[in-house]
């Protein structure tokens, strides 16, 4: 998800010191695909080993999110097509541990339902009001294979849920309910909607 909001939430959990990333690094060495690619729709599978590649992938992630200015990435993305994302909506601060989530999955969903503005690095430009459930429940697997549970709410969950879609091939254009704005930002920005996959 691209960075157009800062607000929210700390959630601290002890990142292995190993994953570790200077959040100010410009350094990338990975391509973030785009909308219009196929590359962006597949579906990914699950991790049933969490080892020292999957860790490593993740760093190279979170560099390469830092590097997008962006608050979160999903491996698809980067043509990965593995359940693992890394998020962190505190990028501003420097002490924030980001989330590595290895196969998450929702466990249950609040009732409230809000609109919010989203954006996404395969999407660069583009920002779009997007109506999801305010709450969530997840269970996941972290960097050293630990399953663990959490509750997120507010920026947080709202990222978990958008990364999410990326295991599916979903991105968040696809569920934009304003045909209008939709066609409008995207030709601003030189997208095609045809390339959108509309969800409902
Ligand atoms: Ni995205």
């Amino acid at each position: 998800m691209a960075n157009h909001f800062s607000q929210l939430a700390k959630k601290s959990r002890g990142v292995i010191p190993d994953l570790k990333v200077d959040k100010n690094s410009k350094n990338s060495n990975l391509e973030i695909f785009k909308l219009g690619d196929e590359v962006l729709r597949k579906n990914s599978q699950r991790i049933s080993k969490v080892d020292n590649s999957i860790r490593n992938l993740a760093k190279d992630m979170l560099q390469s999110m830092y590097a997008a200015k962006g608050i979160g990435l999903a491996a698809p993305q980067i043509g990965i097509h593995k359940e693992l994302l890394v998020i962190d909506i505190n990028f501003e601060d420097s002490a924030a541990e980001p989330l590595i989530l290895i196969n998450p999955e929702i466990t249950a969903y609040g009732s409230t339902l809000n609109s919010y503005e989203e954006g996404c690095l395969s999407i660069p430009g583009v920002y779009l009001n997007v109506i999801r459930p305010s709450t969530i429940k997840l269970k996941f697997r972290d960097e050293m294979g630990r399953p663990r549970k959490m509750k997120a709410d507010g920026l947080l969950a709202r990222c978990i849920q958008h990364e999410m879609d990326h295991l599916n091939g979903v991105l968040f254009v696809d569920r934009v309910s304003s045909v209008e704005d939709l066609k409008t930002e995207l030709a601003k920005e030189g997208f095609n909607q045809k390339d959108v996959n509309p969800i409902n």
